[in-house]
C-alpha cells in the first residue's frame, strides 16, 4: 500500500512572502516525515522560492497546472521541463476548476498526464462528478469516463507514478464533505476501474486521495477508509495550524 499523502492546493492565493513563511514553518515542523508524504502546490509565482526552502526537507513541491508542449510560442504558459528545472516533483492535472472555468476536457487531461510522466513529474489527476451528475445517478459513468479517457495510453509501468484525486465538485469549497461512506464507495469504484485497465496489483499500488472540504475534524474518518490514501486540501491548507493538524491527523 502507498504511504498516506497529504497535499495542499493553495489555488490563486498566497503572496510569495506568505508562501515562504509557510514553507519555512512546514520544513521546521515536518521535515523528513517517514510515515507520510506531504506536498504543497503554491501559485506559480512562489514555486521557486518555496522550492529552495523545501530542498532536502522531504516535503514535495507541486505545480497547479502546466502546458503539455515543451516550449515555444504559448504566451502565458509554463511547461513540464520548466517545472522540473525548479524542483517540482508533482503537478495537479484536470482540477475541476480547470475543467469548469477553463474548459479542460479529458483529452487535455490525458495529454497533460502523459507529458508530465514523460518529463518525470508525477501527475495528480483530479476527477469527480458535479451535483447534477450525482443527483441524476451518473456519478460512476462520469468517473469511469474521466479515468478511461484521462489515462488513455498511460502504460502500466507508469500508473504507479500517477495519483488519482477524487474531488466531488459539490464538495469543493462548499463545506459539504462527502460522508466517509460516500467517499469510500467511490474510491473503491475508482480502484476497480484502475484494476480493470492496469491490473489488480497495480490498482493496489495506486494512491487515490480525496478532496473536497477536508478539515482537521474530518480527516481521520476519511483516512480510516481502506481505499482512501490521502487528501487534497484547498481552503484548510491556507492556514498553517489547520494544515498541520491535517498532516498529523
Ligand atoms: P477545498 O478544495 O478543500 O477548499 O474544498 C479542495 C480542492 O479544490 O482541491
Amino acid at each position: 500500500m502507498t504511504k498516506p499523502l497529504i497535499a495542499a492546493n493553495w489555488k490563486m492565493n498566497m503572496t510569495t512572502g506568505e508562501s515562504v513563511t509557510f514553507a519555512k514553518r512546514l520544513a521546521e515542523e515536518f521535515a523528513r516525515l517517514e510515515d507520510r508524504d506531504v506536498i504543497i502546490a503554491p501559485p506559480f509565482t512562489a514555486l521557486y522560492p518555496v522550492a529552495e526552502i523545501l530542498r532536502n526537507s522531504g516535503i514535495h513541491l507541486a505545480a497547479q497546472n502546466f502546458h503539455w508542449e515543451k516550449g515555444g510560442a504559448y504566451t502565458g504558459e509554463i511547461s513540464a521541463p520548466m517545472l522540473c528545472d525548479i524542483g517540482c516533483r508533482y503537478v495537479l492535472v484536470g482540477h475541476s476548476e480547470r475543467r469548469i472555468l477553463f474548459g479542460e476536457r479529458n483529452e487535455e487531461v490525458n495529454k497533460k498526464a502523459a507529458t508530465a510522466l514523460a518529463a518525470g513529474l508525477k501527475p495528480i489527476v483530479c476527477i469527480g462528478e458535479t451535483l447534477g451528475e450525482r443527483e441524476s445517478g451518473r456519478t460512476f459513468d462520469i468517473l469511469a469516463r474521466q479515468i478511461k479517457e484521462g489515462l488513455n495510453n498511460i502504460s502500466p509501468d507508469d500508473i504507479e507514478s500517477v495519483t488519482l484525486a477524487y474531488e466531488p465538485v459539490w464538495a469543493i469549497g462548499t463545506g459539504k464533505t462527502a460522508t466517509t461512506e460516500q467517499a469510500e464507495e467511490v474510491h473503491r469504484f475508482i480502484r476497480e476501474e484502475i484494476g480493470g485497465i492496469f491490473g489488480k496489483a497495480k490498482a493496489g499500488e495506486t494512491a487515490i486521495i480525496y478532496g473536497g472540504s477536508v478539515k482537521p475534524d474530518n480527516i481521520a474518518g476519511l483516512m480510516d477508509q481502506p481505499d482512501i490514501n490521502g487528501a487534497l486540501v484547498g481552503g484548510a491548507s491556507l492556514d498553517f495550524e489547520s494544515f498541520a493538524k491535517i498532516i498529523k491527523y
